[in-house]
């Protein structure tokens, strides 16, 4: 029986804005060169997942965001994609991977690729699948290079190889073009392999390429790919997208094996909205290569410090004494790459400054001049 009282009552007030018990434990103007992923959550996004918070809405993906997701990701990659909103990249690749493969199959990657240094085995320990990789001078595989571990087809005595894994920009911060990608997807085809795109850095391949999404995916010939959220500005989120539906299976059992089935998906999915229904994702990445360019003008002008990569990204890699390395390290945070080389790697995101980079730079030729003495 409805009680009078509960018809008079106004719905409850929207939660009120911003008090929290949280305690501020770090300084949001202090940002450095380690990794895309040391930054925070890009405005716009924030504004999305407040903008989806409050009400209930259907779980594990019966949410209206996700709803949406399915239109605005074929206007990016065509007509037959099919996305997966999924919690991180090692999940999106382990989930992408079983659903291309059989219990008998292999992947082939470059030796340097995330799936097979970064994920702590999750591959093969999670997914039970066999890697089988290629060492590459710039972190990209080229129609050769898959030859040198798409062969033994039909032998019972090898792990089958039914995958070819790219990522796109590279560990490396390389970028495939268009044709290059598409010369691996003819050629993984003929041999009844598929192609697999890691696209951690997908849109920043788009902003280097300076073409839509779908030219160097879907019109090359990729069959399913990871699109990143992360490393341009989302709290975290990826997306499995399916360009080549009849070479996967069970993409929705295995997502949800793989722990990578959100519950309130609908903040994973707002976020996405955020990203591509307008153009953050392009601008975000953009201007997260153009920091890349620019620290590579300055650091190039150092003498002593050679800069190892085409810079394809927002990534720079390069080589300079140790110990000067080891003391800028003081001063802004970044990573070896390759400890036995003195190989370093510094990363740009969207929120790097030009001031940043140019602190950043001044500090390294200072460094350099002390240790020239
Ligand atoms: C090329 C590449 N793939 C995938 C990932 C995803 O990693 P995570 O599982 O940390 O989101 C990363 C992150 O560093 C990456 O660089």
């Amino acid at each position: 029986m409805t009680d009078p009282a509960d018809e008079r009552a106004e719905p409850p007030a929207p939660p009120a804005p911003a008090a929290t018990d949280a305690v501020r434990r770090h300084d949001p103007d202090v940002r450095g060169f380690a990794s895309d992923n040391y930054a925070g959550v890009h405005p716009e996004v924030l504004a999305a997942l407040a903008l989806a918070n409050g009400g209930h809405q259907v779980a594990y993906g019966g949410d209206a965001y996700t709803a949406g997701l399915q239109d605005l990701f074929r206007r990016h990659f065509g007509p037959a994609a099919e996305v997966f909103p999924v919690f991180n990249g090692t999940g999106a690749n382990v989930t992408a991977l079983q659903a291309l493969t059989e219990r008998w199959g292999a992947v082939v990657c470059a030796e340097s690729a995330h799936i097979n240094v970064d994920e702590c085995g999750a591959p093969e320990r999670v997914g039970g699948l066999k890697l089988l990789t290629v060492p590459t001078p710039d972190g990209k595989l080229t129609p050769g290079l898959i030859d040198r571990q798409a062969w033994g087809f039909e032998d019972e005595h090898r792990a089958q190889p039914q995958v070819v894994a790219l990522t796109q920009t590279t560990e490396l911060g390389t970028c495939y073009t268009p044709e290059e990608v598409r010369a691996i997807c003819e050629h993984a085809h003929e041999r009844g392999m598929a192609v697999y795109m890691d696209g951690a850095r997908l849109a920043n391949a788009a902003a280097t390429l300076g073409v839509p999404l779908a030219a160097f995916t879907t019109d090359a010939g990729v069959d399913v790919l990871s699109f990143g959220g992360t490393k341009n500005g989302l709290l975290l989120g990826e997306c499995v997208v399916v360009l080549s539906p009849q070479r996967v299976r069970g993409l929705r059992y295995l997502r949800k094996l793989s722990m990578q089935l959100a519950s309130k998906m609908r903040f994973v999915s707002v976020q996405f909205e955020a990203l591509l229904a307008g153009d953050l994702w392009l601008r975000s990445a953009a201007h997260a290569n153009a920091m890349a360019r620019r620290l590579e003008a300055a650091v190039s002008g150092v003498a002593g410090v050679r800069v190892t990569q085409p810079v394809q990204s927002n990534a720079v890699f390069a080589v300079l004494p140790r110990e000067v390395s080891e003391r800028l390290q003081k001063r802004h945070r970044f990573y070896f790459w390759d400890e036995a080389t003195g190989e370093v790697r510094w990363m740009c995101a969207f929120d790097t400054t030009e001031r940043d980079v140019d602190t950043f730079a001044a500090a390294l030729a200072e460094e350099m001049a002390a240790a020239r003495g």
